[in-house]
């Protein structure tokens, strides 16, 4: 007889960085499990747990009451929840706490929050006494599936988002999906574009098995952690193989150079989450490369209903205030992807797709027929 799937077992994925190899652990309610996994670590440990205030609500308590049971001495620094704490003024506020806390060399920062929290104590503990080490405890989709593996840490500056920052990899991942039953409904969504991300950049077979079991993901099913998993170790094996960026962790901003536009045009607000953007920008690059003829019709067509049917923009026009000022001008769009990370002399740099499951990077793609396609969709 075959053992019934465990709901509550756990699934550890192994981000193979030679001496800075980490695990992901992956599971409901494994967060009971940091004190214990921190002890192992590193005996003798002081913590510093930096969270943001509406997750310290939901999850402050039960961190600090397992890294309690184990013995691991704990402060809490609590910072203002979303995008603007990503900044120097609470850079300073964190750095000075750590100090304060008496976090030294071999002590841990633990980041208890999603991708905010998690870049900004990153980069805090990858610039506190030149490098001290940190744990991740992800509790946004997102930062479960992303911006908690793979080591980029770091802060906006008044001229651009993350042109402040390190890498600087956690020394464990600990993801605990029931976690995510506190997130809001259109927070998790976002999240979920970057699950869609992993299939549609390099894993037809894991799309085929979102479009069927999207629903469990959402309700806190086994599929949860599988689809969590799944994803993470996308991004571990792509992050061992070029750490730095310099060729194929670029497939990882798959929708990320129409997406980030977006958000630009949107004033980064609570007018279009970076997911929501990732969404439309991934059905745009699709579309594009069809009308490269790099990706059939259908296979474009085939993303966009996915995303659509959990309740994802897919459009331009399914942005709120489209109308307004930026969204509906090809040409101030154009100007936003320039200023973008990824321009290189003129020439701007795309993630495009050959198929489900199939993307390439595309450098030197010329502005202009950007721009014609733009027109085109604004019209559609
Ligand atoms: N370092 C990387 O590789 C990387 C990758 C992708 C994104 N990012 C960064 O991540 C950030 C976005 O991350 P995000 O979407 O997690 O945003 P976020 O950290 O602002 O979290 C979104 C909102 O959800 C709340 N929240 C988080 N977990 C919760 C929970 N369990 N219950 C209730 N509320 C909860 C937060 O308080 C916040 O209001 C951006 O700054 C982006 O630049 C970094
Ligand atoms: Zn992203």
């Amino acid at each position: 007889m075959t053992a019934p799937l465990k709901h509550s077992a756990s699934v550890t994925v192994d981000v193979a960085l030679g001496d800075r190899a980490y695990d992901i652990v992956i599971g409901r309610d494994v967060l009971a499990s940091l004190g214990e996994r921190v002890a192992a670590l590193r005996p003798g440990v002081r913590t510093a747990i930096v969270t943001d205030r509406t997750v310290a609500k939901h999850w402050l308590e039960p961190a600090e009451a397992s890294l309690a049971a184990a013995g691991v001495p704990t402060s809490r620094i609590v910072v203002e929840e979303g995008e603007g704490s990503k900044c120097y003024a609470t850079l300073t506020q964190v750095s000075e706490a750590l100090i304060a806390a008496k976090i030294e060399r071999n002590d841990l920062v633990i980041a208890l929050g999603g991708g905010v929290v998690g870049d900004l104590a990153g980069f805090a503990a990858a610039i506190l006494r030149r490098g001290v080490d940190f744990v991740q405890v992800p509790t946004s989709l997102l930062a479960q599936v992303d911006s908690s593996v793979g080591g980029k840490t770091g802060i906006n500056s008044p001229q651009g988002k993350n042109l402040i920052g390190a890498f600087h990899q956690p020394v464990l991942v600990i993801a605990d999906t029931s976690v995510l039953d506190t997130l809001s409904p259109r927070q998790f969504r976002a999240g979920y574009a970057e699950v869609a991300k992993y299939g549609i950049l390099g894993d037809e077979a894991f799309f085929a098995w979102l479009e069927e079991n999207h629903g469990d993901i959402f309700t806190g099913g086994a599929g949860r952690e599988h689809a969590i998993a799944t994803s993470c170790r996308a991004k571990a094996e792509i992050v061992s193989r070029d750490e730095r960026e310099t060729g194929e962790r670029a497939l990882l901003n798959l929708g990320h150079t129409f997406g980030h536009a977006l958000e630009a045009a949107t004033g980064f607000s609570d007018r279009l989450f970076h997911g929501e953007g990732v969404s439309v920008g991934m059905v745009l690059a699709a579309e594009f490369s069809a009308q490269l003829g790099m990706i059939s019709n259908d296979d474009a067509t085939r993303i966009a209903r996915h995303l659509s049917a959990v309740g994802l923009p897919t459009r331009l026009q399914d942005i709120a205030g489209f109308t307004q000022e930026g969204l509906a001008d090809a040409d101030a769009l154009l100007a936003l992807m320039a200023q973008d990370k990824k321009v290189k002399r003129g020439k701007l740099t795309f993630i495009l797709l050959e198929a489900v499951g199939r993307a390439v990077i595309a450098n030197n793609v010329e502005p202009q027929p950007v721009r014609d396609f733009l027109q085109a969709k604004l019209k559609a």
